[in-house]
């Protein structure tokens, strides 16, 4: 079911990474509440995905594409710790610095090097809702798990959208098939069943 009075549905209408900033920055005020109003389930999904696997949940761990915070809920709940979030857009991320205590620090993106920081600084990271079409590419993929340690873990979502384009499955296939990560879990799933959207939650795991 759609519903055209909010926002929602110009997310997939999106064509350019200025374009996303541009629309996050409007939708921040109204975001929560129009997508927890549509059931949003994948962030719950992710957290508990990457909790089975992750053996330390006080390690840092990195919610890439935190938006105002709802990601991070879920990792909270599933034990997570030390969490930090990066993202796009400063509106969203003023939000979530709202959520006092939720987050250890909070970082604006640089697009050109999303994961600006030492190998091995976060040993999880996390992109929940954030891997899309004119969002974070598919190579975000690729870089991710590039920036992990060994062993380290790494939980997507990729939206039933998002799964349209066979660019974003090649990614997961090629790390797999060159030795580059292990997939330890991959489910389909509610995304936002109120908009009658899935997604598949993946968690891999750097070889
Ligand atoms: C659908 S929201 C998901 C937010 C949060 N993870 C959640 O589950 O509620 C997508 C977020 O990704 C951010 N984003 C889009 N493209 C991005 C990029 N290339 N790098 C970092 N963040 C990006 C947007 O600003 C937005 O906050």
């Amino acid at each position: 079911m759609s519903d055209e009075k909010g926002l929602l549905h110009k997310a997939y209408t999106i064509q350019s990474t200025d374009q996303a900033r541009d629309f996050y920055q409007d939708w921040a005020e109204t975001y929560d509440d129009e997508i927890t109003s549509h059931g949003y389930l994948t962030p719950h999904r992710c957290a508990e995905a990457l909790a089975q696997f992750a053996p330390d949940k006080s390690a840092p761990l990195l919610d890439f594409g935190c938006g105002t915070g709802l990601s991070a809920l879920a990792l909270h709940a599933a034990g997570f710790t030390t969490i930090d979030g990066s993202d796009l857009s400063p509106e969203m991320l003023k939000r979530a610095a709202k959520r006092q205590g939720l987050y250890r620090n909070l970082i604006e993106t640089d697009v050109n090097n999303p994961f600006d920081f030492p190998v091995g600084a976060y040993q999880a990271i996390a992109a929940i809702g954030v891997i899309a079409s004119s969002h974070a590419p598919a190579t975000t993929i690729d870089a991710a798990l590039a920036a992990l340690p060994a062993d380290g873990l790494f939980v997507f979502s990729l939206n039933d959208h998002t799964l349209q384009d066979p660019e974003f499955e090649a990614r997961v296939a090629e790390n797999l098939d060159t030795g580059m990560a292990r997939l330890l879990f991959k489910e389909h799933g509610d995304h936002l069943p109120g908009y009658d959207l899935g997604s598949v939650v993946y968690v891999m795991q750097k070889a």
